[in-house]
C-alpha cells in the first residue's frame, strides 16, 4: 500500500525554483493496477522517483506498506526498495557491456540469491517477454522494443 500526503517537489536551478508537484495526495492499494498519463514535462517521472524512493520530496508524508518512509535514511530505503520495488526506467539505464541475462540477474545478486537460482529466475523472466533467445545480446544488439 502506497500513501503519499501533501507532496511538494521543487527543483532548484541556479537562481530559479521550479515547482513540479504542489500538495499532491495519492493512495494506491494492494492489487491496484495504476497508470499515470499526463503530457510531457509535467511531473510523472518526478512522482515515480518519489514513489520508488529514488528521490525525496521537498515536503511530504509517505507511508509504504504501513512503514513510515518520510524520514528514513538511504540505507533503509535501499533495503525497502530491493525487497519491494521493480523499476523500468524511461532511459533504460542498462549497462552497456553486459549481456541481457546478466542485466536481469543483477538485482537478484543484491538479494544474495545463489548464481544457479538467479540464472533460472532470469531465464524464466526473459521467456515471459519472448527474449530468452536474446539472453547473450548486449543492449546495443537489441531493438528499441526489446
Ligand atoms: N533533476 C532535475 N532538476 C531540475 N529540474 C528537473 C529535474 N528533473 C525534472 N525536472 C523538471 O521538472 C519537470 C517535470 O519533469 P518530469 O521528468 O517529471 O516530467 P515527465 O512528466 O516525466 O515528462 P516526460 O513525459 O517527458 O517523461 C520538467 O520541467 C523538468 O525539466
Ligand atoms: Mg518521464
Amino acid at each position: 500500500m502506497i500513501k503519499l500526503e501533501n507532496i511538494k517537489k521543487e527543483y532548484k536551478m541556479w537562481e530559479n525554483i521550479v515547482e513540479v508537484l504542489k500538495w499532491v495526495d495519492l493512495e494506491i492499494n494492494s492489487w491496484d493496477f495504476v497508470s499515470i498519463m499526463w503530457p510531457s514535462w509535467s511531473w510523472k517521472s518526478t512522482l515515480m522517483n518519489i514513489i520508488g524512493m529514488l528521490d525525496v520530496a521537498t515536503s511530504w508524508k509517505y507511508t509504504f506498506n504501513n512503514i513510515e518512509i518520510t524520514w528514513k535514511k538511504e540505507d533503509d530505503l535501499s533495503k525497502i526498495r530491493w525487497k519491494n520495488i521493480g523499476f523500468i526506467f524511461q532511459s533504460y539505464n542498462l549497462i552497456s557491456r553486459m549481456p541481457v541475462i546478466k542485466q536481469v540477474m543483477l538485482p537478484l545478486t543484491y538479494q544474495w540469491i545463489a548464481k544457479n537460482k538467479r540464472e533460472k529466475m532470469a531465464i524464466e523472466a526473459l521467456e515471459k517477454v519472448w527474449l530468452a533467445d536474446k539472453r547473450n545480446n548486449k543492449p546495443n544488439e537489441l531493438s528499441g522494443w526489446q
